[in-house]
């Protein structure tokens, strides 16, 4: 199969198969004005992982800091068999092997990565790991596994039955269908604030369902799928992660509100960096979040239905996205 053809059929799978069914609730909002001042704990992230962000924003109002927030969020979230597009519990590649991708960046710059890790759930807390325990930013695959298990992550059978039935079931066909906008969540990217005004974050997958083995996104890769700049503030991705790399968009989200832009015109201009320079958008979907120094945040997609969980002052909300086809209101 041409390479373009694939990309843009695996896209066509991610975005529907990969995240069926699991509708968290969601509380009425429409898109924020980003304009209040930092009250100091804020935790903003991709899609309705409403406990897992409700976790990052109790433990910075309990004065954690935003990278232990951040882990602490997205960890829940790799634990909740539920997700079945990140950790464990996640679909599988092609061949039936779940492998998880995952990155973080803390408040000084620092930044550590996971790449193709089989067999260990919390990804994202062995990227902090590599981070702080090693000269290396990226560990991938038998190497990252290896180094967790020093670690003293434990190992664990990430195809849950669930996922395992999906995928036999996946198998009779092997074949991608375009299914768009009815998925509820994808990879999760998060971005805390703590009370020093600290920002740092998290991204985390298991990243196309059936997808190719071998095959990394957007989500462990620093500036794609997440940046932290302190002095700026930081941008999370989520949707078909060959997109996101193309633009290196949450690099691209930081760059814009360095020079001025607010979270949500930053997120809108690198939806539409991919808008512009794609042969078509139809069948795939990026999305953005971001978060600025000042606490403004922002979020824009391609299409209809992303949404962002944000904890502000002790609240846990989810905000409706504004995208960019409005034809597909219904
Ligand atoms: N955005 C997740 C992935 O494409 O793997």
């Amino acid at each position: 199969m041409k390479r373009r053809k694939f990309l843009r059929s695996t896209g066509q799978l991610g975005i529907g198969l990969a995240v069926v069914g699991c509708a968290p609730e969601i509380s009425e909002q429409t898109d924020q004005t980003a304009t209040s001042k930092p009250s100091g704990s804020i935790a903003i992230c991709t899609w309705g992982f409403k406990d897992g962000n409700r976790i990052a924003g109790e433990a910075l109002d309990a004065g954690e800091s935003a990278l232990d927030a951040a882990i602490k969020g997205v960890s829940h979230e790799e634990e909740n068999i539920a997700n079945n597009s990140v950790g464990k519990g996640g679909r599988p590649d092609r061949e039936g092997n779940v492998t998880l991708d995952a990155c973080v960046m803390d408040s000084n710059g620092n930044a550590g990565s996971v790449v193709y890790v089989q067999n260990i759930t919390n990804v994202a807390a062995l990227a902090r790991k590599v981070m702080e325990e090693t000269p290396h930013v990226i560990l991938a695959g038998d190497g990252a596994e290896q180094f967790a298990y020093e670690q003293e992550f434990q190992k664990e059978e990430l195809l849950t039955p669930e996922s395992k039935e999906d995928y036999e079931e996946w198998l009779k066909e092997s074949e991608y269908k375009p299914i768009i906008n009815i998925e509820n969540h994808d990879t999760i990217g998060m971005l805390t604030m703590d009370k020093n005004g600290d920002i740092a974050g998290a991204c985390t997958t298991s990243g196309l369902a059936y997808k190719m083995k071998g095959r990394v996104g957007d989500s462990p890769i620093i500036g794609s799928g997440l940046y932290i700049d302190n002095e700026v503030g930081g941008a999370a991705g989520t949707g078909l992660g060959e997109e996101i790399l193309k633009q290196v968009g949450s690099f691209l989200i930081v760059e814009l509100m360095r020079n001025g832009m607010s979270p949500q015109k930053a997120c809108e201009e690198a939806v539409m960096r991919t808008v512009r320079k794609a042969e078509s958008v139809k069948d795939f979907q990026v999305c953005y979040i971001a978060m600025n120094k000042a606490g403004e945040t922002g979020s824009y997609s391609i299409h209809q239905h992303f949404s962002r969980m944000e904890y502000r002052g002790g609240v846990n909300q989810r905000i409706e996205s504004d995208y960019h086809i409005k034809a597909e209101e219904s």
